[in-house]
């Protein structure tokens, strides 16, 4: 198989830090991380595209604080009950809020759960994980 080059560019600042990133994760090289990252997405991707059902996790992290936000995350999750098995919800501090949500169904829907939910404003962090149950749909 023939290895291809190509050229990224990117801000120093984002460059030092994928670069330490690589090292903690013993990467030999910022190549060998960038295969690795592209293999991720085309798995997911492929998920996305395929009638198998899936199951995981979405985690938000926000600050309760923010007017109206706690409402709308719970509207939003409530209109998703079928998909959404269990929530835990951790009090970090005065302000944050951890929220793990458990989920199954499909890895599109599932997908278009987790982007809804992590791109509402105020939101600082969302991450959305799955893994295959092995069922079609
Ligand atoms: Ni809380």
């Amino acid at each position: 198989m023939s290895l291809q080059r190509f050229g990224v560019s990117m801000e120093a600042s984002l460059l030092q830090r994928f670069d330490r990133l690589v090292r903690e994760r013993g990467y030999a090289s910022r190549s060998e991380a960038i295969r690795d990252m592209v293999r991720n997405w085309l798995v997911e991707r492929s998920w996305q595209e395929e009638a198998a059902e899936v199951a995981g996790t979405i985690t938000l992290l926000y600050d309760h604080h923010q007017s109206g936000l706690s409402d709308l995350l719970n509207d939003l999750q409530h209109g998703y009950h079928g998909r959404i098995l269990s929530t835990m919800h951790i009090h970090l501090d005065h302000a944050m809020c951890l929220e793990v949500l458990a989920v199954r169904g499909g890895a599109r829907e599932l997908s278009e759960v987790a982007e809804k939910l992590i791109s509402v404003r105020g939101v600082k962090h969302g991450k959305l994980t799955m893994t295959s149950t092995g069922k079609e749909l």
